[in-house]
């Protein structure tokens, strides 16, 4: 059986496939109703280095200034055993091993869409990653908040930025996972800032705090992360990821995660809370709440793709059978995925119990 959030993803590949099926179809507010982790942040605060540890592979473009340009919807897919691989959406068929190689498609696939500059797009790319070291999870990266146009930059991107990112996580059913750098002020966080106008009760919010080991000797993030600074309904996760001069010596990800376990475990400071910090801790708990999102929004996500199983069924009819138009097979893949899910939600209400990660 398919996990809960493999099948969400499924569906989401499915709407963005259809993405120009028309305004006045369910399938745009179906894929509002999907839940998601949005991952936002300053520029440089660390957001492509959380995910990248997440994932536990290299495969960002990563850098000084603006480097994430259009939205990354990463869907990770736990396999059983096996090679791992990414594919993407743009590219079907091309299966990836090499992580390098993906890092380089997302680069010309952000320049085939703004062109060289360094403009940015709301068009999303749309990457798979299949692995057994990662759980199952959607997230998405988004361009870095910031505060001043540089050069070759039209004066409006700072908004430009601010309204994408305020797209995504404005939606009730978006996780935000809330990324702050620990060695700046967290008043002055562009993270906590604009999840606090979306989320005031921080109710959906994620808080994570990353360069924890860049702070000032004498201070430390305890009162930050015993949620007594600011307070969200999550604690927060304190993460150590590669610095610079890591990435430049090509420290590898598995000696990374070694080593941050090792940086919250032995100071005294953090001791007492290293059993919630890190990032493979913050990858479990993103992967158990979104799946309790998504459980939680079963009867939404039910009605809705009942009304474009209808909807899908009269276009079907209208554009008569065979269908052998490129539409017609998407829209029988999609039709295809609400009958799994439409499945699923029966054996829900049946009892049987969706415990665990499978159901
Ligand atoms: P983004 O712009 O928010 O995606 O930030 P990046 O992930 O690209 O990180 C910006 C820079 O900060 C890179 O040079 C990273 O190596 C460094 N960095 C990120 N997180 C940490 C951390 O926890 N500790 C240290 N020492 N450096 C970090
Ligand atoms: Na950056
Ligand atoms: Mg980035």
């Amino acid at each position: 059986m398919e996990s809960l959030i493999s099948l969400v993803n499924k569906l989401q590949r499915a709407c963005t496939a259809l993405g120009d099926h028309g305004e006045d179809s369910a399938l745009p507010t179906l894929w509002d109703a999907l839940p998601s982790i949005a991952v936002v942040g300053g520029q440089s605060s660390g957001k492509s280095s959380v995910l990248e540890s997440v994932v536990g592979k290299d495969f960002l473009p990563r850098g000084s200034g603006i480097v994430t340009r259009r939205p990354l919807v990463l869907q990770l897919h736990r396999l059983d055993e096996g090679r791992e691989y990414a594919e993407f959406m743009h590219l079907p068929r091309k299966r990836f091993t090499d992580f390098a190689a993906v890092r380089k498609e997302i680069q010309d696939e952000t320049d085939r869409e703004t062109g060289r500059s360094k403009a940015i797009s709301p068009v999303p790319i749309h990457l798979s990653v299949y692995s057994p070291h990662v759980v199952n999870l959607t997230l998405i990266d988004l361009p870095g908040l910031t505060k001043v146009a540089v050069e070759g930059q039209p004066e409006s991107i700072v908004q430009d930025i601010e309204n994408m990112v305020r797209a995504y996580i404005e939606k009730p059913n978006c996780v935000i996972l809330a990324v702050s750098p620990a060695n700046q002020d967290l008043a002055t966080s562009d993270a906590i800032k604009i999840s606090r106008e979306v989320d005031p009760k921080g109710e959906r919010t994620i808080g994570v705090l990353t360069k924890i080991d860049l702070m000032d000797k004498g201070t430390d993030a305890v009162d930050i992360l015993e949620g007594k600074a600011y307070k969200l309904q999550f604690p927060w996760i304190g993460v150590v990821n590669r610095s610079q001069a890591d990435i430049n010596k090509s420290v590898d990800m598995v000696a990374a995660r070694r080593k941050e376990k090792e940086y919250f475990a032995t100071s005294p400071e953090y001791k007492h809370l290293a059993h919630r910090m890190g990032s493979e801790h913050l990858g479990k708990v993103l992967s158990k709440h979104l799946e309790q999102v998504i459980k939680s929004r079963i009867p939404g996500i039910q009605s809705l793709i009942s009304k474009t199983l209808n909807e899908l069924e009269t276009e079907l009819n209208r554009l008569g059978k065979p269908i052998a138009s490129d539409a017609g097979g998407k829209l029988y893949t999609i039709m295809e995925i609400c009958r799994i899910f439409d499945g699923i939600y029966k054996e829900h209400l049946d009892g049987i119990r969706p415990g665990g990660e499978k159901i």
